[in-house]
């Protein structure tokens, strides 16, 4: 089976010292750190953008940042990321009027290119586009904010894309935890993003290697 991912969500970590959470999550063991960018358009509120990826970088030679672009257009950063250091693109279906231009543009900018879908949106809609990416992110909270309640009835959307596409990268953002990773490693989800189940803990260590066990049994 695919290998299991666990990528941190900084959102609702200490922003005044985001670079030492970012660190302290990579020695804990995370595969990717999982970065939130909200434009206070596309969802209401505002985070941060490539300038802060600039200046992680350095730090962390070899992070693998993905960059969960909650943006409209969508394309509207592909370059300025890609210069910052920015690893992966995660763009929104909904935020762009040509998902195979944008895929392309962000491979051409050097990134991986993940596509994803808001809890009101149809799983059907990505079938054309499932060759194109290279993972595909399911969200299980409403975009904008951590600490949010998980949406169990999102599993059908991971379960489809798992029986259709076997091999298919297949993340999950929100409100994943201890109490709610068994359900979607059920459903077939092997990327896991996970925001306060790890920022709050005082062991993230083991709960990164709970989370990243419980996908690969
Ligand atoms: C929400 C973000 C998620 C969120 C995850 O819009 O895309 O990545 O920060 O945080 P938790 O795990 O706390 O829901
Ligand atoms: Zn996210």
């Amino acid at each position: 089976s695919l290998s299991g991912k666990i990528g941190p969500s900084i959102l609702n970590s200490d922003l005044s010292n985001l670079a030492s959470e970012c660190q302290r999550m990579l020695d804990s063991g995370a595969d990717y750190l999982h970065l939130d960018v909200m434009d206070g358009h596309f969802v209401p509120n505002l985070t941060f953008g490539h300038p802060i990826v600039k200046c992680l970088r350095p730090k962390m030679p070899n992070a693998m940042f993905e960059m969960h672009m909650m943006v409209e257009p969508a394309e509207r950063w592909i370059e300025d990321m890609a210069a910052s250091g920015a690893n992966m693109y995660t763009f929104h279906y909904e935020a762009t009027q040509d998902v195979p231009g944008c895929v392309r543009k962000i491979k051409e900018a050097g990134m991986k290119a993940g596509i994803s879908i808001k809890p009101g949106t149809k799983v059907e809609v990505l079938d054309p586009f499932i060759d194109l990416v290279d993972t595909v992110l399911i969200m299980t909270v409403e975009p904008g904010f951590g600490g949010q309640k998980f949406m169990a009835d999102m599993m059908p959307k991971i379960e489809y894309l798992r029986e259709h596409f076997s091999d298919l990268d297949i993340g999950v953002d929100g409100g994943v935890s201890l109490d709610t990773i068994q359900m979607c490693a059920n459903a077939g989800a092997n990327m896991i993003v996970s925001g306060s189940a790890l920022m709050k803990s005082d062991n993230p260590r083991e709960v990164m290697q709970t989370l990243r066990n419980t996908v690969e049994d």
